[in-house]
C-alpha cells in the first residue's frame, strides 16, 4: 500500500456483504459495487430467497449479466439457511462450486427474513454439516424476542446464542456480520480466529441519534440499527485496529425511496456508490490509514481462504458532492430513485481509475 497526503494506492477490494437485489434495482446498483469491489458475497434475502442451488446459479447468471461490459467482478453467492434446507443441498452446492457461504436469518429478524430460523437448534446438523465440508456461516446477530429492546438485540443474541453455537461447533467458520456494539467487539476480539465481523460504513459514520435529527430519518434506518455513541466509536476502533477478525462489508441494502417512507419503511442503507471513499475518511479521522488496505483488501480475503486481488485502485484527495438522489435505470425521477448514504454531503476522497482495465468502472 502507498498512502501520501494526496493519494492511497491499495489492493483491490473486496465487499464481503452486499445486497445487490434483483430487476431493476440489482441494474441500478450493481455498477457501483463493481465499481471499486473485485468481489463480493451476495445476500440470498430475495423474495423468494435463495434455498437451491439452482435458484443460485440463475441469480449469479443475472448478476452477470447486468455488469458493465468489460468490468471484473466475480459474485459469490450464498444460501439462506431455513428450517427445512436439507444437508444434501448444502453439500451439492458446495460440490458444485455455487455456494459460498450459507446466511442465518433468525426469522423476522430483518428484510425477508420471514422463512429464516426460529429456533437454532432445528438448524444444527446443517452447521454440522458445514462444518465437515468448510462452508461458512454468515450470521445476521440479533435476537427477534419483542421482550428484548431493540438496541439491545445483538449483545442479547451473542450470549443467548452465539458462544454456545462457536463452542459447539469448533470447527465452523463464522462471521457475525454488521457488528453494531462495543460487546460483538469485544467477543469478536476475544474469540478464536474463526470468528471473525464486518463492518459497514454507515456504523462507523452515524449513531442512533442520526435517525431522529429534527424528525424521523428513514434513511438512516438500518438493521441492526445503529445503536449509541460509545458503541460507533468501539467499532471505529476495531475497524482501523489492523486486525485480522474485522473486515470490510457494507451492507449496502437499496430500497426505492416509497419504501423507505411507508407506514412500515424498509430497514437499509444503500452505500455502495462511494462506500470505500466513506472508509477511507473514517481511516484518515482516526489516523489509520496504514491499516485501510488490512480492512479493506486483505483480512476478508485471508478469513475465507481466497488469494488477495492482483489490482491496484487509487483514492486521490479530491472532494466529491455524493448526488441527493441516485435515479433506478428505466424509469423517470419521481417513480423510481434510491437515496445514497451520504446524500448532499462531501466526501474528501474519491476513487481515480487509470488505465483500460478501469475504463468502464467509473460509469
Ligand atoms: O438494514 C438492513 N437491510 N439489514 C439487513 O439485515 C437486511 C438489509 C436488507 O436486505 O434490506
Ligand atoms: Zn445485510
Amino acid at each position: 500500500m502507498d498512502v501520501s497526503p494526496e493519494k492511497i494506492t491499495l489492493i483491490q477490494p473486496d465487499d464481503w456483504h452486499v445486497h445487490l437485489r434483483d430487476g431493476s434495482i440489482l441494474n441500478g446498483v450493481l455498477p457501483s459495487t463493481a465499481r471499486t469491489f473485485r468481489r463480493a458475497i451476495v445476500m440470498p434475502n430475495l423474495k423468494p430467497p435463495i434455498t437451491t442451488v439452482e435458484s443460485a446459479i440463475q441469480y449469479k447468471k443475472r448478476i452477470v449479466s447486468a455488469l458493465p461490459k468489460g468490468v471484473e467482478f466475480t459474485p459469490l453467492m450464498t444460501v439462506y439457511l431455513t428450517e427445512n434446507l436439507s444437508s444434501e443441498v448444502l453439500k451439492k452446492g458446495h460440490r458444485e462450486g455455487v455456494f459460498f457461504a450459507a446466511k442465518l436469518y433468525p426469522a423476522n429478524s430483518t428484510t425477508n427474513s420471514s422463512d429464516g430460523v426460529r429456533d437454532l437448534s432445528a438448524i444444527d446438523s446443517l452447521l454440522e454439516t458445514m462444518e465437515n465440508l468448510g462452508l461458512p456461516l454468515l450470521i445476521h446477530g440479533e435476537v427477534t424476542d419483542p421482550k428484548i429492546d431493540i438496541f439491545d438485540r445483538e449483545e442479547v443474541f451473542i450470549d443467548r446464542h452465539l458462544s454456545s453455537l462457536i463452542r459447539k461447533h469448533q470447527g465452523l467458520r463464522v462471521v457475525l456480520e454488521h457488528i453494531t456494539t462495543e460487546p460483538a467487539v469485544q467477543f469478536v476480539e476475544s474469540s478464536s480466529d474463526m470468528l471473525a465481523a464486518t463492518i459497514t460504513p454507515h456504523h462507523l459514520h452515524i449513531n442512533r441519534n442520526a435517525m431522529f435529527e429534527g424528525g424521523f430519518r428513514s434513511d438512516f434506518y438500518c438493521l441492526p440499527v445503529a445503536k449509541r455513541e460509545r458503541h460507533r466509536l468501539a467499532l471505529r476502533k476495531a475497524a482501523t485496529s489492523g486486525k485480522s477478525c474485522f473486515f470490510l462489508g457494507t451492507d449496502s441494502a437499496p430500497h426505492r425511496r416509497q419504501d423507505k417512507e411507508s407506514s412500515c419503511g424498509c430497514a437499509g442503507i444503500f452505500n455502495a456508490h462511494y462506500a470505500l471513499e466513506s472508509y477511507a475518511e473514517v481511516f484518515e479521522q482516526e489516523c489509520a490509514l496504514h491499516n485501510f488496505e488490512s480492512f479493506a483488501s486483505v483480512n476478508g480475503a485471508t478469513f475465507y481462504g481466497l488469494p488477495l486481488n492482483t489490482n491496484l485502485i487509487t483514492l486521490a484527495r479530491s472532494p466529491q458532492v455524493v448526488p441527493k438522489t441516485f435515479q433506478l435505470p428505466g424509469f423517470c425521477e419521481r417513480e423510481e430513485y434510491l437515496v445514497p448514504f451520504h446524500a448532499g454531503h462531501t466526501l474528501r476522497w474519491s476513487v481515480v481509475f487509470e488505465g483500460a482495465n478501469h475504463e468502464d468502472r467509473s460509469a
